[in-house]
């Protein structure tokens, strides 16, 4: 059965476009599944990346359009680039399968984060098949706002993932370069394929 899976935070900025790219790029290339990206946002610099990667793609920007699009789509998975706007992540939160929240550690973000964890957690429990988690996305190790964020989201009951993606060049590159780490041989985009690989089993390991 197909899968929807959206990508989203009420906050911007916040590495859901590049993680929606390689979710898709993982989805189809490495595992071998049938995979429609659908852009929700305004934004239209995705479209290059999407079209090197090989990867359908639908723009919908419309959230009233977005939910006839994502059901009429034949595919395995349908993964949603979220725009951070709060109406939309409610919207598709009554359908989607899974929602993915990318989450910066810095003390800031995490104040913002609460009103994604309210919308989700209210979600939550209107839906019994809706797989929700967090992660942190952007994170420098060498701080240690990492730990800040899990005892944040601990107290919040709120499901964070352990993989973390780091904050790094390689990453904020790739729409540059037009491919993603799992097209690379290199050793360091060897290690950045299998931290979004651990993440991404991690997320779907309770479906
Ligand atoms: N792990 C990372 N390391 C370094 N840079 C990153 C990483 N993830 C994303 N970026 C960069 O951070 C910026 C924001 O990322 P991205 O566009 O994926 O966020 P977004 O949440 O989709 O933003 P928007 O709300 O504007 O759609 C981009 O310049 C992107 O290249
Ligand atoms: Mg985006």
């Amino acid at each position: 059965m197909k899968k929807i899976i959206a990508v989203g935070n009420t906050k911007g900025g916040v590495g859901k476009t590049t993680t929606a790219v390689h979710l898709a790029d993982w989805l189809q290339k490495v595992k071998g599944s049938e995979v429609v990206f659908i852009n929700a946002s305004f934004q239209t610099g995705v479209h290059d990346w999407l079209d090197e990667l090989e990867i359908s793609y639908y723009q919908e920007k419309d959230p009233d359009e977005l939910y006839a699009l994502a059901e009429s789509i034949d595919a395995d998975y349908v993964v949603i680039d979220l725009p951070g706007a709060s109406e939309i992540v409610r919207e598709v939160l009554d359908y989607c399968d899974f929602m993915l929240t990318p989450v910066q550690p810095s003390a800031l973000d995490l104040k913002d984060g609460i009103k994604m964890i309210n919308i989700v957690h209210r979600k939550l429990k209107l839906r019994k098949n809706l797989h929700a988690a967090f992660f942190l996305s952007l994170v420098d190790l060498r701080s240690n706002a990492a730990g800040d964020a899990q005892a944040y989201f601990n107290k919040h009951k709120v499901n964070l993932l352990d993989t973390k993606i780091r904050r790094l060049k390689l990453i904020r590159d790739s729409p540059l370069v037009l491919s993603t780490a799992f097209r690379q041989t290199d050793a360091a985009s060897k290690l950045v394929a299998q931290e979004y690989e651990s993440l991404f089993k991690e997320f779907f390991a309770d479906a």
